[in-house]
């Protein structure tokens, strides 16, 4: 009762200074949460023109705290492939931002997203990363809920409940809206977001495409996770990244990772010409644009470019979408490679990220070449990769550099090419920018960012936020 009463006193002296506070916003920890951060500093916390991003955002609590509320309980989140439960009762564990949540197939055959704890204490309800179950029965005092996350069983309904539990009422919590993209199961929290369609838009969907219209794919067994010391935006912002490729990787390549073919040195990638399309609500893809020379330095590295004919035929990506070889981000952590991986940056705090990596392999692939992408995939990202150990160092330093009273002082420079990526528009696709190595995938994921953070609600963000750019980025 204090504390309540302590809230609505600073509540109602911050409405007097800032009067735009959110009436209807009546939960104390989320009220003063958003008075702390009310929405035009989030605004300034990028600044476009001048394409700097305060540090701030990769290291402090409260606003951490409130991307957990805006971002990740508001958007649609990657759950799963669907191939990883094909039968009613497979499921897959995972988090809309901490909240730890299993999918499962029901036994109507529809996805599920239930948050996975009991609503008697709070215990978790299952405690495999995956499996199969008929229901889940909570260990701490057997409260039994079904496949929709219905609670159907009650140790002592009669004797001590007296059979005046409401079970109707006690279910799961489960999520706002699940819905799936040629095969990919997404959730959000929020019952008032757009649908999942309309939340990917045309650059998100193309995201998805290009792995998903590979062919009928089997999500291989096994997701490799492991932790960063880092902020996640920090994972997200390096999947648009070129420019650290020659450095960062320099001993990599000599290693011979890009293949006997592939130049090494600093400037090895600043020459490459690139593909961009910037989409609504941050989504992206951003990275090599697919030429005729791409496909001699990957013949040159030894790479099996045989997906690249498949996806030649597949009029629905269109002929812009083809000119890319594929490198999306779909907001806020889904990282789709141009081989046949994913992955997503977990939020574990503002200062470490859960790395998890999905790989999913066209059923009809020779033993051969089933082999040559396991090994890729084991190879190149992941905890026994040479790629990502690399970055890791990066991403933990840089976070590091966030948390300095003197540091966050000064901000991060987002502005390589800013204004010159012309924004050409053909039928057929989506609006694109050519360029070599840029950031302006980068910049579009903090704009975003900044568009999320400051919206009360999905109806101010289907409002407010940043239209996909015209004539010049
Ligand atoms: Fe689950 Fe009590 S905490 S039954
Ligand atoms: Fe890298």
């Amino acid at each position: 009762m204090v504390d309540s009463a302590l809230i609505q006193f600073l509540r109602l002296i911050l409405c007097q200074v800032m009067p735009n506070l959110n009436e209807s916003d009546t939960d104390g920890r989320n009220s003063l949460m958003t008075i702390a951060y009310k929405n035009e500093e989030m605004l300034r916390m990028v600044d476009s023109d001048a394409a700097t991003v305060d540090r701030r955002i990769f290291a402090e609590q409260d606003i951490y705290e409130l991307e957990l509320e805006r971002i990740f309980a508001r958007a649609w989140n990657f759950m799963a492939h669907g191939s990883q439960i094909p039968n009613p009762g497979d499921f897959f564990m995972t988090f809309i931002g901490e909240d730890r949540v299993i999918v499962v197939r029901d036994n109507d055959g529809k996805p599920q997203v239930l948050v996975n704890t009991c609503r008697h204490r709070g215990n978790a309800i299952c405690r495999a990363e995956e499996g199969h179950a008929t229901s889940f029965m909570c260990t701490y005092h057997g409260w039994t809920y079904d496949l929709k996350g219905d609670l159907v069983g009650v140790p002592g309904f009669k004797e001590v409940y007296h059979e005046e539990l409401d079970r109707e009422n006690w279910g799961l919590i489960k999520a706002g809206q699940v819905d799936t993209y040629k095969g990919f199961i997404f959730a959000t929290m929020d019952p008032e977001a757009p649908g999942l369609e309309e939340f990917l838009g045309e650059v998100g969907r193309l995201g998805i495409s290009y792995l998903a219209e590979r062919g009928d794919l089997q999500a291989v067994g096994g997701i490799q996770k492991y932790t960063i010391p880092c902020n996640w935006k920090l994972a997200v912002d390096n999947l648009f990244d070129w420019y650290h490729v020659g450095i960062t990787h320099s001993s990599a390549m000599m290693a011979g990772i890009g293949g006997a073919g592939r130049p090494t040195g600093v400037t090895s990638e600043l020459t490459r010409e690139h593909f961009v399309m910037l989409g609504e609500y941050g989504h992206a893809v951003g990275g090599p644009k697919f030429t005729p020379e791409y496909v001699e330095r990957a013949k040159a590295r030894g790479m099996d470019e045989s997906w690249r004919d498949r996806l030649e035929v597949i009029r629905e990506m269109g002929q812009v979408a083809l000119r890319s070889i594929g490198h999306p981000s779909i907001f806020p952590n889904l990282w789709i490679t141009e081989g046949n991986q994913m992955s997503l940056r977990l939020p574990k705090g503002p200062h470490s990220t859960e790395i998890w990596w999905f790989t999913l392999i066209e059923k009809d692939l020779t033993p051969e070449r089933h082999k040559q992408v396991l090994g890729r995939a084991n190879h190149v990202f992941g905890p026994a990769g040479m790629l990502e150990m690399e970055d890791g160092e990066n991403w933990g330093e840089s976070t590091h550099g966030a948390m300095g009273l003197i540091s966050q002082r000064y901000p991060l420079h987002y502005a390589m090419n800013l204004g010159r990526g012309e924004v050409i528009e053909e039928e057929g696709g989506p609006p694109f920018i050519e360029a070599k190595v840029n950031e302006h995938g980068q910049l579009w994921t903090y704009r975003a960012w900044a568009d999320w953070m400051a919206a009360e609600s999905w109806a101010d963000l289907k409002a407010n936020h940043t239209a996909s750019p015209e004539g010049y980025a």
